[in-house]
């Protein structure tokens, strides 16, 4: 780095020569009971602890302290419905109230501190106010996105095992009412747990009770009048906060675990120091809080920081229109948006010159931040130029929970080079390897890896699986854990971020397992064998494609089988999955020892170079898919 990054490159140094004492300096932002006086402790190793002795409670941090502080007037929460059109607005005084009272329901449903708490919300106030309370009481909590389907909530609910439910009777998408409950209702079934207490946040339009289930249904609203307000109890820095479930290779989620000192620790850094936002501040995370970027920047980053945050329900696109975004930054004052490039994306094929941002005064707008896949040049350059903000990339994943790679502009902004996230973290000490571990060339693609320790804020572990934890990030390169991420560093030290080295795809911004996908399309009857890929999609950046052989002696036309294949999809897994094309083929190409070739085939579907590996067993198979996997071409 030139003169330009001097200050990042000294705090850089700082954070991997003397992680004690820089981690500790950051901690003193935090609202402890008891102050930690060490920050690492390897005594778990490989399982990381951090601030070991220190005690604190989340929830007073993001809430109670400011209040103290004399920001109970200012608005901590806004609630913009573009579903509904309508904002509803929480002040820290109100918020704390709000969470105070519901931790007070939650502790009559037997809630104390170490037990779970599943939420299954959409974004409403309610889903931060469950989280919160959880965190208040000391429990954690386990948030399920709502385009899941019943069988993955059943999934993590026999997982986390919880004390009960929260949920709410209905969700709002631009072209349907999703009715929560019979969802719920299943899912308990599935789980073998329908004696589950499952707190319901009634709205108006939906089924209160479906199914012939015996429940144990608790009303929110009514359970919210008979509830004594809880206070914040101190837990260990160490404890859980939440387990939150994200896609791996195989059909079982992974619960990845955060706690709570790390969390806040880093949290409170990252909204000073990456993002520029201080208490008082206006900031909008365009996300879900079923995905960790809702955990983080939706809900405990900016309020940690005694910011408001704004929380929208609706989309980029259709919710009236592409000028939405514009109207929600126009009318709460934003300071700053983060969001995910397909977001962006979706906004410029509908409206190309952003014409729609004439109708507001977007001034207010300092950074856009987008993360959550590859921020790719065109549509960089595109939001750069309507915006005439800088437009800021960093790159992350659910296990890291804030940024690996990113742009301190708080600390100090560094220019952007496009395609780029920019530069590693503080305590990400970031390599990129071969297959063997060995470092590689700047400028060479490789394996990014990172050297353990990793920072606070990071998974601690996986839900009840350590081994599973080391198997599946700290087994591969000896003292690292991998990203699953390749990539290259340029001369400059700037970070390329390329895609995935494992069967995670990436659609519209959401993570999802293609093997995961694999499992529910070979269920069915016709199905001898399968693969899906992610193939490139100009709007959500991949799309799940399977491709599958029928069992011999079967006959179903295309056109009915793939109906029936996305169906089943979009049963089991859910429409996040956003499965719509199932092709059948002779046969898929493998290697000799019975390994498909799901590489060989995204290459081909996306145009990019290939080699086909010798071990093949068939390479006419191959020649046959090419017709397919790229028509025209
Ligand atoms: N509850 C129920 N269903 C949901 C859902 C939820 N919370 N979220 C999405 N779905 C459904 C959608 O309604 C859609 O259903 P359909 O097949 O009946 O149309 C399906 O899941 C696929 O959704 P999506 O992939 O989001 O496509 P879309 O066409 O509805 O919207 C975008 C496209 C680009 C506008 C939208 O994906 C978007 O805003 N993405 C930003 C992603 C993001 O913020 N990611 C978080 C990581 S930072
Ligand atoms: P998730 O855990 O859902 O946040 O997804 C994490 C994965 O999304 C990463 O491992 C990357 O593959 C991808 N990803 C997230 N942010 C970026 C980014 N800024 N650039 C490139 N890939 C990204």
């Amino acid at each position: 780095m030139s003169r330009n990054g001097r200050k990042y490159t000294d705090e850089y140094r700082r954070s991997l020569e003397d992680p004690e004492g820089y981690w500790l300096d950051a901690a003193r932002a935090v609202a402890w009971d008891v102050e930690p006086t060490q920050a690492y402790s390897g005594a778990d190793a490989p399982i990381s602890r951090w601030f070991p002795d220190g005690e604190l409670n989340t929830s007073f941090n993001a809430l109670d302290r400011h209040v103290a502080a004399g920001r109970g007037d200012q608005p901590a929460l806004i609630h913009d419905s573009a579903m509904l059109g309508g904002t509803t607005t929480y002040t820290y005084s109100e918020l704390t109230a709000a969470v105070a009272a519901f931790a007070g329901v939650l502790r009559a449903q037997g809630v104390g501190r170490g037990d779970r708490v599943v939420i299954y919300l959409p974004m409403i106030p309610e889903a931060a106010i469950a989280m919160l309370a959880a965190a208040r009481l000391g429990a954690v909590h386990s948030v399920v996105f709502g385009g899941f389907a019943a069988n993955e909530l059943a999934v993590r609910i026999r997982d986390a095992a919880p004390k009960v439910v929260v949920t709410t009777s209905g969700g709002l998408e631009p072209n349907r009412h999703v009715e929560y409950l019979p969802t719920v209702h299943e899912a308990l079934a599935t789980a073998g747990a329908p004696e589950l207490p499952v707190i319901v946040k009634h709205r108006d339009g939906f089924a209160t009770d479906p199914g012939d289930l015996d429940w144990n249904h608790v009303d929110w609203d009514a359970a919210l009048a008979g509830a004594r307000p809880a206070a914040p109890v101190p837990v260990k820095a160490t404890d859980p906060l939440y387990i939150l479930y994200t896609s791996g290779t195989t059909g079982a989620p992974k619960g990845v675990v955060r706690d709570n000192g790390g969390h806040a620790v880093a949290l409170l850094w990252t909204m000073a120091n990456l993002y520029d936002i201080h208490a008082g501040d206006v900031w909008w995370t365009a996300s879900d809080v079923g995905w960790v970027v809702g955990h983080s920047y939706i809900v405990y980053g900016p309020l940690l920081a005694g910011a408001t945050t704004v929380m929208y329900e609706g989309k980029p696109v259709g919710t009236p229109d592409a000028g939405a975004f514009w109207r929600v930054i126009f009318q709460h004052r934003v300071k700053a948006l983060f969001t995910a490039p397909t977001a962006l994306r979706a906004i410029r094929k509908m409206d190309p010159e952003a014409a729609l941002m004439g109708k507001y005064d977007v001034g207010t707008l300092q950074t856009l931040f987008t993360a959550g896949e590859r921020l790719d040049t065109d549509t960089y350059h595109w939001a750069s130029r309507v915006l005439g903000v800088p437009v800021v990339d960093h790159w992350w994943q659910t296990e890291t929970g804030w940024g690996i790679v990113g742009n301190p502009r708080g600390l100090e902004p560094l220019p952007i080079k496009a395609g780029s996230p920019t530069l590693p973290m503080p305590g990400y000490d970031l390599r990129i390897v071969d297959g063997l571990g060995e470092p590689v060339a700047a400028g060479q693609e490789g394996n990014i890896v990172l050297r353990l320790p990793l920072p606070p804020g990071t998974l601690t572990t996986l839900w009840g699986d350590d081994q599973r934890y080391v198997d599946s990030y700290l087994s591969a390169f000896d003292g690292c854990y991998a990203t699953g991420d390749s990539g290259y560093v340029d001369e400059d030290g700037y970070v390329f971020v390329m895609g995935r080295t494992d069967d995670v795809i990436n659609v519209a911004g959401h993570r999802l397992s293609t093997g995961a996908i694999e499992q529910v399309v070979g269920k069915h009857p016709a199905v001898a064998e399968c693969a899906v890929i992610g193939v490139a999609d100009a709007l959500k950046g991949q799309k799940a494609v399977g491709f599958v052989v029928l069992k011999s002696g079967v006959s179903i036309a295309a056109d009915v089988l793939q109906k029936e294949l996305v169906a089943l999809v979009r049963k089991e897994i859910g429409p996040v999955a956003d499965f719509k094309n199932a092709t059948i083929v002779d046969a898929l190409p493998k290697t000799r020892s019975g390994k498909i070739l799901r590489k060989t085939m995204r290459q081909i579907a996306d145009g990019d170079a290939y080699t086909v590996p010798s071990t093949i067993e068939d390479p006419a198979v191959i020649d046959a898919l090419v017709p397919i996997l790229a028509p025209g071409r």
